[in-house]
């Protein structure tokens, strides 16, 4: 394990030193002599315990410790106190801090009390990844969304889990067809049996067949030992084949025989075995038009057509989007351990006029990149990547073209003077300079862009 880093916050360089000293051989040590810089590193490296003078020149050891419980819940503290400030270092012990020193301390007894907050920062580390990956398994079998599409889906849901009919989701991809098929095997009756997911596009097309029905040893090279295939493996429970339309067109027919029969041979054996399994499938392809340009079997199509569900577009419930939204800022906010609690209407306003072709993964995996890198509470306007911000384009009337074009170089014209802005300490004249702007330009660009009241808060 990479070795802990501690951060040594007092304005007394002996002090300072002595601890470094003692310390540096089995940890990475920083060391800052104010609590303003103590909480700039504590933004931008990767501290895991602090030890923290009570008393400090500018903002105090115990401010410093409530922004530390606030904001930075893994970070232990050890409060450093003078011999006649007990009293304030027990009171900081029962506002979070792990405990304390006093001046005088004895080396061996920091030695140990460091390792222990490390000790209890590990615990503590493990018991919020442990709650994480329980929320999120807890979590993921339930269907999202207010809108009637997700209600009547729920409904039917709870209509046919229990029957054993061959289930047909379709629907584009990240839609959440996965996460039906796993609901229904949840509901099914049978929910602690197994639940085996096939994508039949994600395995070489050589391999498909050993995969879902098993091999014999010695059935072909590189067959060393005996495998049990999906089939097998699926009985007693649910058989999920994921994305059906790209099954090899001989290997439709194996599959065919293999549900109606209820019987499959493994690769390279001669014996039938029986099995038996709820069978749930799923496509993003057109199955009727495959069957159509012969790439799909009739047969195998009404065999697996019994009972189809059919996952909507983000896009055509969008009155979703919000929940959803909630959903994933809070499953990446306990993940990265972020203080991201929501986004502002106006962002979401933006997000709910776009396309979304990548459905509900797409937008799992923006707010998953946007609560990473973000260090706000609120994600605004300005978070959300460009595309998002051109997405109206794409799906205006052309009459409205002219006015969205222009909104949408406001957008990018307003974020990239604000960034510019930032890095010139909101100064205007710099900030122009730094542009290659004349200053007059770059005023009346801020007065158009509603930037120069921002500008003038900011600078003070
Ligand atoms: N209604 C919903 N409520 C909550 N989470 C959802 C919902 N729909 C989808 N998700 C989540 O979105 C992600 C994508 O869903 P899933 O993998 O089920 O989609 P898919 O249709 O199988 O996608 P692909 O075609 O790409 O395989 C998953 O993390 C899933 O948990
Ligand atoms: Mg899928």
């Amino acid at each position: 394990m990479a070795a802990k880093t501690i951060l040594i916050c007092d304005d007394d360089l002996g002090m300072r030193d002595t601890l470094s000293a003692i310390l540096k051989h089995d940890y990475r040590v920083l060391t800052v002599s104010s609590g303003e810089a103590a909480l700039v590193l504590l933004r931008e490296d990767d501290i895991d315990l602090i030890l923290l003078d009570v008393r400090l020149p500018g903002i105090s050891g115990f401010d410093v410790l409530r922004i530390v419980k606030e904001n930075y819940s893994l970070v232990e503290c050890i409060m450093i106190s003078a011999i006649n400030e007990v009293e304030t270092a027990v009171q900081a012990m029962k506002h979070g801090a792990y405990h304390y020193i006093t001046k005088d301390f004895d080396y061996d007894e920091l030695r140990s009390l460091v390792r222990n907050a490390c000790e209890r920062q590990d615990l503590n580390r493990q018991v919020i990844t442990l709650s994480a990956q329980v929320a999120e398994q807890g979590e993921r079998e339930f269907l999202i969304g207010p809108s009637r599409h997700i209600r009547d889906i729920v409904d039917l849901v709870q209509k046919v889990a229990k029957l054993s009919a061959t289930v047909l989701i379709l629907g584009e991809s990240g839609t959440g067809k996965e996460l039906l098929a796993r609901l229904l095997h949840r509901e099914s009756g049978k929910g602690d049996a197994a639940f085996i997911a096939v994508n039949l596009s994600a395995i070489p097309h050589e391999l498909v067949e050993s995969t879902l029905f098993g091999h014999e040893r010695g059935a072909f090279t590189g067959a060393h030992k005996q495998q049990l295939g999906k089939f097998e493996l699926a009985t007693g429970g649910t058989l999920f084949l994921d994305e059906i339309g790209d099954l090899r067109f001989d290997l439709q027919a194996k599959l065919l025989r293999a549900i109606q029969e209820g019987e499959i041979e493994r690769v390279g054996g001669s014996k039938p075995i029986r099995t038996d399994f709820r069978l749930i499938v799923a496509t993003n392809v057109d199955l009727d038009k495959a069957v159509k340009e012969n790439r799909f079997r009739e047969d195998l199509y009404y065999r697996i057509n019994v009972i189809p569900i059919r996952m909507p577009p983000l896009r055509d419930r969008i009155e979703d989007l919000p929940e959803l939204t909630r959903l994933f800022l809070d499953r990446y906010r306990t993940k990265f351990r972020k203080n991201v609690h929501g986004m502002s209407a106006s962002a979401l306003k933006i997000l709910s006029t776009y396309w979304w072709p990548g459905n509900i993964r797409e937008l799992e995996n923006l707010i998953e990149r946007l609560v990473a890198v973000s260090d706000k509470e609120y994600l605004t306007d300005e978070d959300l990547p460009l595309e998002y911000h051109f997405a109206k384009l794409d799906s205006a009337p052309s009459a409205q073209g002219e006015t969205l074009f222009q909104e949408a170089c406001d957008t990018f014209e307003r974020n990239f003077i604000l960034r510019a802005l930032e890095k010139s300490d909101w100064n205007v004249t710099a900030t122009a300079k730094y542009l290659g702007l004349p200053l007059s330009t770059l005023k009346h660009k801020m007065s158009r862009l509603d930037l120069r009241d921002i500008a003038r808060k900011l600078r003070g």
